[in-house]
């Protein structure tokens, strides 16, 4: 079963949000740059329009919570109104009350502390209004920047997987990060 439909919340700085059909265009550029695709999984660098257009109006009639499925939500700045990046919910098949996260900015937009403001407050959404039992973030390790993220807004490294995924020709070694209900705040 379905949670509910996402409402807006804001943060100091940013808005999360629902998808917009015209969200399309600026998901497409900062989705298939190069630095961005790096650790998200095959194919994202090769994403054209259409595809942009169809998974928006998907995310725009989809709600979080519903088992196997990622949910994503659009970051929006207040002050200038333009979508910079999306943050997603997978609630896992196996457990609907555990989810797991992902996060993408646009590059014009990182390393301004809007990453782990978006994050913060979806973890806020998570387990205060999703009230979920527990967070986890699997990344790469190489991937810096995610890393530094997770740790600042206090996610637990819990485990190292040694080349468990074969990622664009070659076995590499993830992080697994979590946070429990119980622990947040
Ligand atoms: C991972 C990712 C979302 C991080 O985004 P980000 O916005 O740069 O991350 P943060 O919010 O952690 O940025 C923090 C940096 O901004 C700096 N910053 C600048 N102004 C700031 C402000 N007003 N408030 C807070 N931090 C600020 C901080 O000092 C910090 O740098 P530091 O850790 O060296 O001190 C981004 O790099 C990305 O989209 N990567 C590609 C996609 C990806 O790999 N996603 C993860 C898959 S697992």
């Amino acid at each position: 079963m379905s949670d509910k439909k996402f409402n807006n919340i804001e943060t100091e700085r940013i808005i999360l949000r629902s998808f917009k059909e015209s969200d399309a265009e600026a998901f497409l550029k900062y989705r298939t740059d190069p630095t961005v695709a790096l650790y998200q999984g095959e194919g994202w660098e090769n994403f054209v329009l259409d595809q942009a257009v169809e998974f928006v109006k998907e995310q725009m009639n989809f709600e979080p919570g519903i088992p196997g499925t990622w949910f994503q939500i659009a970051i929006e700045l207040k002050n200038s109104g333009k979508q910079i990046g999306d943050c997603g919910i997978h609630t896992l098949s196996h457990d609907a009350n555990q989810v797991e996260i992902g996060f993408t900015l646009d590059p014009a937009y990182q390393n301004k502390g809007y990453g782990r403001e978006a994050v913060r407050c979806l973890l806020e959404y998570i387990f205060s209004v999703l009230n979920k039992h527990r967070v986890i973030a699997v990344t790469d390790v190489r991937n810096k920047n995610s890393i530094r993220l997770l740790e600042s807004i206090g996610m637990r490294r819990e485990g190292h997987f040694f080349k468990n995924a074969w990622y664009k020709g070659e076995y590499t070694d993830e992080y697994l990060f979590a946070k429990l209900k119980e622990e947040w705040k």
